[in-house]
C-alpha cells in the first residue's frame, strides 16, 4: 500500500524519474523476447502510484527496439498517463529522422539533437543525445559539444549543481559490455571536467544492468531499464552470461543540492515483502529533517 502525502518540508526536494531501454516495437510485430509494451505500461503505472511528485520523468534513450514510427507511437500513446514534466532523449537502436517525424512532446537543440535542458529546484539538469547513425556505440560530436559547452558554463555561473542523464553509459563497468560503452568517453569527460561545474551525478542506461560508481571522480549510476537485464559479469568469468526477463526497473533520483541519491525501482519481479508483525519500527516512519 502506497500513500503519497503532501508534506512542505519536501518540496525543495528534487525527484527525477528515469526510464529507459524501452524497446518497443509497432503493435503486432514480434516482441524481442518480451512483451516490453505490457512492461513499459507496468512501470508508468508504477510511477503514477509511487512518484506522481516528480518534477521531470525522462526517457533515456532505446525507445523503440527498431526505431521505427509504430513503436513512437505507441510510446507517446502511453507515456500519456504519467502526468509529470517529460523529457526524451535517444540511444543506439533509435532513428533520430523517424523519431523527429512520427514523435510528438519532445525538445530539440538548435542543431536537431535530441537534447534539453531543465533548471528544477536549484539544479540544471541536462538530458543529452549520445545516439548517433550507424553507430552503436554513439558519440558526441562537436556540435553536440559546444551545445553542452555552453549550458555547462551557464549551471558553472548560476552555480546550479549539474545531473547528466544520457542513453549510453560512459564508465567502464569491467564487463563485456564495455565494447558498446559510450565511444570516446574522454571527449564527454573533458567537457564536463574543464567546464569547472559541479558534476553532481550521472545516470545512463544501455548496459542493461544496475550499478553505481565513479567516473574519475563523477559519480555514475546505470538502470538496467524495461527489457532483459544481464548479470554481473566479471572479468575471468567465461562461459555464458545470464540474461533474466524476470526483472524491469526504471531510475528515481532525489536531491536537496548536496545530497543526491539514485534508487532502483523495481516494477517487475518485486520482492516477496515480509510479514509486517516482525517490523513494528517500520510503520509511520519518520524522515530527518530536509537540509
Ligand atoms: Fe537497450
Ligand atoms: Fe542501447
Amino acid at each position: 500500500m502506497t500513500c503519497l502525502e503532501p508534506n512542505a518540508d519536501c518540496d525543495d526536494m528534487l525527484k527525477i524519474v528515469v526510464m529507459n531501454d524501452l524497446h518497443l516495437v509497432s503493435p503486432g510485430s514480434p516482441s524481442p523476447n518480451m512483451d516490453t509494451t505490457e512492461r513499459f505500461d507496468l512501470a508508468l503505472q508504477h510511477a503514477v502510484q509511487r512518484h506522481s511528485d516528480a518534477d521531470l520523468c525522462v526517457f533515456a534513450g532505446d525507445i523503440a527496439d527498431k526505431g521505427d514510427a509504430g513503436a513512437y507511437a505507441v510510446f507517446d500513446r502511453l507515456r500519456c498517463q504519467y502526468e509529470v514534466p517529460q523529457c526524451v532523449t535517444l540511444g543506439n537502436h533509435d532513428d533520430r529522422t523517424v523519431y523527429t517525424s512520427a514523435a510528438t512532446n519532445f525538445e530539440m537543440d538548435p542543431n536537431g539533437y535530441i537534447q534539453c535542458r531543465r533548471d528544477i529546484k536549484g539544479h540544471c539538469i541536462l538530458v543529452l543525445d549520445s545516439s548517433e547513425p550507424g553507430r552503436a556505440r554513439g558519440g558526441f560530436s562537436k556540435q553536440k559539444r559546444d551545445w553542452i559547452h555552453a549550458q555547462l558554463s551557464d549551471a558553472k555561473d548560476l552555480d546550479l549543481p549539474v545531473i547528466v542523464i544520457l542513453h549510453h553509459n560512459p564508465s567502464a563497468l569491467q564487463m563485456p559490455v564495455d565494447a558498446y560503452r559510450l565511444d570516446e568517453p574522454d571527449v564527454l569527460k573533458a567537457a564536463l571536467l574543464e567546464s569547472g561545474a559541479n558534476i553532481m551525478q550521472i545516470v545512463s542506461g544501455h548496459c542493461h544492468i544496475s550499478s553505481a560508481g565513479s567516473w574519475s571522480g563523477i559519480p555514475c549510476a546505470t538502470i538496467a531499464g524495461n527489457h532483459h537485464s544481464v548479470e554481473p559479469f566479471l572479468r575471468r568469468r567465461t562461459g555464458q552470461q545470464e540474461c533474466y526477463a524476470s526483472s524491469a526497473e526504471y531510475g528515481v533520483v532525489v536531491s536537496n543540492g548536496a545530497d543526491c541519491a539514485v534508487h532502483f525501482e523495481t516494477y517487475i519481479g518485486a520482492q516477496q515483502a515480509m510479514d509486517h508483525a516482525l517490523f513494528p519500527k517500520k510503520k509511520d516512519q519518520t524522515f530527518e529533517p530536509m537540509i
